[in-house]
């Protein structure tokens, strides 16, 4: 039977490749990015040393557990290089993440690197941002409802991201608004819209700040977009 992480595997066993010794590396979120850990546990073994900077305590304890060490973004000047997965890439390379609630520390420690390498499969390219993927924004619980009237004034229907019947928490202590769109036609007048609504924190709409997008794909081999 087919490996369904193939493609993911692939991409972050690529991109995991990149780091160079004694190097300190933005660690991502998600089901791509644990694929990284885990090479980068393998490449330790060899005699590789990094140090992550972790975008979520899901990656902290993930990395932890595998022995890998952390350090704050606080404690660092600059990252050569954050690697991250992402929820949809398009053709220009921006992107939706915050499928897992991490998009605000994402972006923070992707900026502080010179490059942000994205890994992916090839069910995340899309012609159009948007058209199957919900945009999360980041919204302060603290009226939360007047701040979801400004962002649907942007042309979506939003909906509060829920878990176990209750509102989900970021580990930021926020709420996110998971945002339906018709498709993204202007990713950056959107990125710079949302950024301006009081109330809102961050999206997860990634404009023009991806460096090498990796694709994998079910065949575990490799392509990096133009
Ligand atoms: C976390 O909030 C996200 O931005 C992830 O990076 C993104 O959702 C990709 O996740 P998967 O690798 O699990 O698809």
């Amino acid at each position: 039977m087919s490996d369904p992480n193939a493609g993911k595997r692939a991409a972050a066993r690529a991109a995991a490749d990149l780091i160079q010794d004694g190097t300190i590396v933005g660690f991502g979120t998600g089901s791509t990015f644990q694929f990284v850990l885990e090479r980068l546990a393998e490449r330790m073994q060899g005699g590789l040393k990094v140090t992550g900077v972790a975008t979520s305590r899901a990656t902290t304890d993930a990395a932890t557990l595998l022995g890998i060490p952390l350090r704050t973004l606080d404690e660092i000047d600059r990252l050569d290089l954050a690697i991250d997965g992402a929820d949809e890439v398009d053709p220009q390379k921006n992107l939706i993440k915050g499928g897992g609630g991490a998009h605000v520390r994402e972006r923070i420690v992707a900026a502080a690197a010179k490059e942000l390498v994205v890994i992916v499969d090839e069910s995340k390219l899309v012609p159009v941002l948007g058209k199957a993927f919900l945009l999360p924004v980041e919204v302060l619980p603290f009226g939360w409802k007047q701040t979801e009237k400004r962002v649907a004034a942007t042309g979506c229907v939003p909906r509060l991201r829920e878990r176990d019947g209750a509102p989900f928490v970021t580990d930021n202590g926020n709420w996110v608004l998971d945002c339906k769109y018709d498709g993204i036609d202007d990713p950056a007048w959107l990125d710079d819209h949302l950024d301006g609504l009081v109330g809102v924190v961050d999206h997860g709409l990634f404009v023009g700040m991806a460096g090498r997008v990796i694709v994998g794909d079910t065949a575990g081999k490799t392509r990096v977009l133009p």
